[in-house]
This record gives structure tokens, sequence and C-alpha cells, in this order.
């Protein structure tokens, strides 16, 4: 895609891919992604910050057509959507020399194979003229790779970010874009890429409060003209601010764990507790990571396959325990034909969740009134643990 004008001497050149539909063969990207790259005209030098997937490099490469010159090329995160074509860039233009993080360097040589001799390290804070415009890196690690940095430009205040704050959203809007949209791909954004990161994001999030930001640009999604819109987000998302909301997971084979799950709905409905339930034969897991930000309560509900879970709940459970929410309680539910092992295995995949748990319920065959007496309990369990904990909304 051609270049275009972002402020007076930065410019935009993104890929945006509106077919990807997965990312790292595990992410569900249901309205695509972009991959933005920028261009920093200073008066003696220009710079490109991030580049593209090796998949769209033709759209980096027809916007950057008239670009007659490339001194410095920014790589702000080494993972291949942004520096995958670098090796291609740097045969391109030979003058150019790539500016990356300490840690950046031995991972652009080795996942990549660029040149180490093209390289040249910045640190922390350091400062790179270009002739009216300033590159200043700010050191940002693991968002959400260990080698992550974003970039500074004071006179035009603008912060370049990346991966972080940024949304997996196909447009060709570069700002202002509906902003309950942006929200809603943001959050699913952070859901299944930031989350298990959340105490250095905090940091993150206090280095670049420091700075006087006009806008947001990261290296997928639209920028954002209203940085305060994306930082306070990120902020409630990464707080210890729960919502009074239960998310259940569950998969039914020929209807017990289904109807346990209704029950439950049902009980925790009537005392005041929001439910969102994902029947995982269906589900967007983008969407289950999404509702697992802010929840407070975590109920898995399986049938038995062979003894353990069913597999696609184990998928879950092991998505829910990579990803890392803040959740804090949480609960069991399996039913068994003739014997299971359901409850102590889910349980022991989800060992990164700092959850107390509320209750876990084994049964054989059909759901009776003792079974759901039990849901009962456990949902009693759960309200009142919620309504206890400060750190849930009322
Ligand atoms: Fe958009 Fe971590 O790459």
């Amino acid at each position: 895609m051609q270049a275009r004008e972002l402020r007076k001497g930065i410019e935009i050149i993104a890929s945006v891919h509106w077919e990807r539909r997965l990312f790292d063969a595990l992410i569900p990207l249901p309205d695509g992604t972009s991959y933005n790259a920028y261009l920093v005209h200073g008066a003696e030098r220009t710079a490109l910050i991030d580049s593209t997937d090796p998949e769209l490099a033709g759209e980096l490469f027809d916007g950057l057509r008239q670009v007659g010159r490339l001194d410095l090329i920014v790589s702000q995160h080494a993972e291949q959507d942004h520096s995958g074509v670098l090796p291609e860039l740097l045969a391109r233009y030979p003058e150019a020399t790539l500016l990356c993080s300490p840690k950046a360097e031995s991972l652009l040589v080795s996942h990549l194979g660029v040149p180490a001799e093209r390289l040249r390290t910045v640190a922390d804070g350091e400062r790179v003229d270009l002739g009216g415009k300033t590159l200043q890196f700010v050191s940002t690690p693991w968002v959400h790779w260990p080698e992550t940095m974003c970039t500074y430009v004071p006179e035009d205040r603008c912060l370049f970010s990346c991966d972080f704050l940024g949304s997996h959203l196909a447009t060709t809007a570069l700002i202002g874009v509906d902003k309950g949209r942006v929200y809603e791909a943001a959050k699913r954004y952070y859901a299944e890429i930031m989350m298990p990161f959340r105490s250095i994001i905090q940091r993150n999030l206090d280095r670049i409060a420091a700075l006087d930001i006009d806008l947001i640009a990261p290296s997928h999604g639209p920028a954002y003209d209203d940085p305060a819109f994306i930082i306070e987000a990120y902020r409630d998302w990464v707080s210890p601010r729960l919502k009074n909301e239960v998310v259940v997971p569950y998969i039914s084979m020929h209807g017990s764990t289904a109807r346990m799950v209704r029950h439950l709905v049902d009980a925790l409905a009537g005392r005041g507790v929001a439910v969102q339930v994902f029947d995982l034969a269906v589900t967007d897991i983008g969407k289950l990571a999404m509702a697992m930000v802010d929840a407070a309560t975590l109920v898995v509900a399986t049938p038995t396959v062979h003894l353990g879970p069913h597999p696609a709940v184990a998928y879950a459970a092991q998505l829910a325990n990579l990803l890392r929410p803040k959740v804090k309680y949480a609960a069991v539910m399996a039913s068994y034909g003739w014997s299971s092992k359901a409850i102590e295995q889910v349980a022991g995949m989800i060992p990164n969740l700092k959850v107390k748990v509320l209750g876990t319920l084994l049964q054989q065959g059909q759901p009776n009134a003792e079974t759901f007496a039990e849901i009962d309990r456990i949902a009693a369990e759960i309200a009142q643990a919620h309504h206890d904990d400060a750190d849930v909304a009322g």
C-alpha cells in the first residue's frame, strides 16, 4: 500500500492482511490484521520503523517506491510479522543501519539471518537525531517478547509501540475507527498475546505515561489520537479489578454436562452473578480468552473420555494456563459413564492459575436432584466469594 501521511514528516505504510484468519497457527483473526511500518523523515536522515510480514512484502516495497534512501531501519520486535523482511530490506538499502534493542540482536541473527555487521544496538533512552526529528528508544520488554521496545518522536509526540497496545483489525482507516470496534479488537489482542505479562505491562505503562504523547501508532491496527483511551483500557485489564462474572468453558457429548452447566448458569444468575458460557465444540477461543481478561471465576465442565477430560476441554484448560488470566476462583464439574479422573486431570492442567477452588462435582450418568443441589451449593459459594472480595466489582 502507498505511504500515507500521519503527521508532517511521518508516514505509515500499512500492509493490510484482510484475508488472514489465524495467527501463529493458533489465534483466530476474525477481522484480519495489518502490519504497519512507519517512515520518519528528518532533514538529514530517514528512518523506517518496523516492516511487515514476509507474505505481504510487496505491500511494503510498493510503499517504499518513492523512498530513495533509508538511513536507519528500526526493529522494535524480532517476530517475523514485523521483521521477516529485514534481510531483503537490508539488501535493497545497503546504506541502512539496523537499530534494535540489545536483546533483539541475537534474535534477529538467529531467527532471520540478519547480517550482524549491519546491526547496531540502542540503549534504553538513547536518542538518534534525524534532523528536526528525534528517535528516542524506550525499553518495554515482554510485550510480548524479551526484546520489545517502543520509539518516541518528541517533536510530534508520537509513540510507535509495535505489538504493545495494538489490535488485529484490518482497515484502511488510520485513526478514528469506531471506538467500540477498536476496544473489542484491542482487548482480544491483549487477551491472546499480552495477558501473561500483566505485571511487566504495568511497569511499561508507567514508563510511557512519563512521555507527553499525542498519538500512539502500533504496528497492528489503527493508531490512537486519544492515547488515554487505550492506556486506560490496558490499566484496567492489568489491574487487580475483577468483574462479578463467571466464565464457563464446557463441552457435552450426550447432554449430561450441558444440563449441569445450564443449572449452574441459572443458579449463578439468580444470585446476581453474570455468566459467559462457551460451548467448546463451536467456540472462537479468542472470545473465550477475552472473557477471561476480567472474570473473577472460571468453571470448567467436561464429560469423560477414556478417564480424562474431553480433549477440547483439555485444550481450553491448557490455553487458560498459558494465558494466566487474573481469575481468582475456580470450580470443575465432570460427568462420566463408568469411571473418571477428569477432575484431577483438569486441575493438574492449570497450575499457573492461582485460584481458590470453590467446588468440584463428579457426576455419573444423568444429573439428578442431588447433583443440582450440589451445583446450587457451588453457585452460592461463588456468589459469596465474589461478594466478600474487594477486587470484585459489585
Ligand atoms: Fe506482531 Fe509479536 O508480533
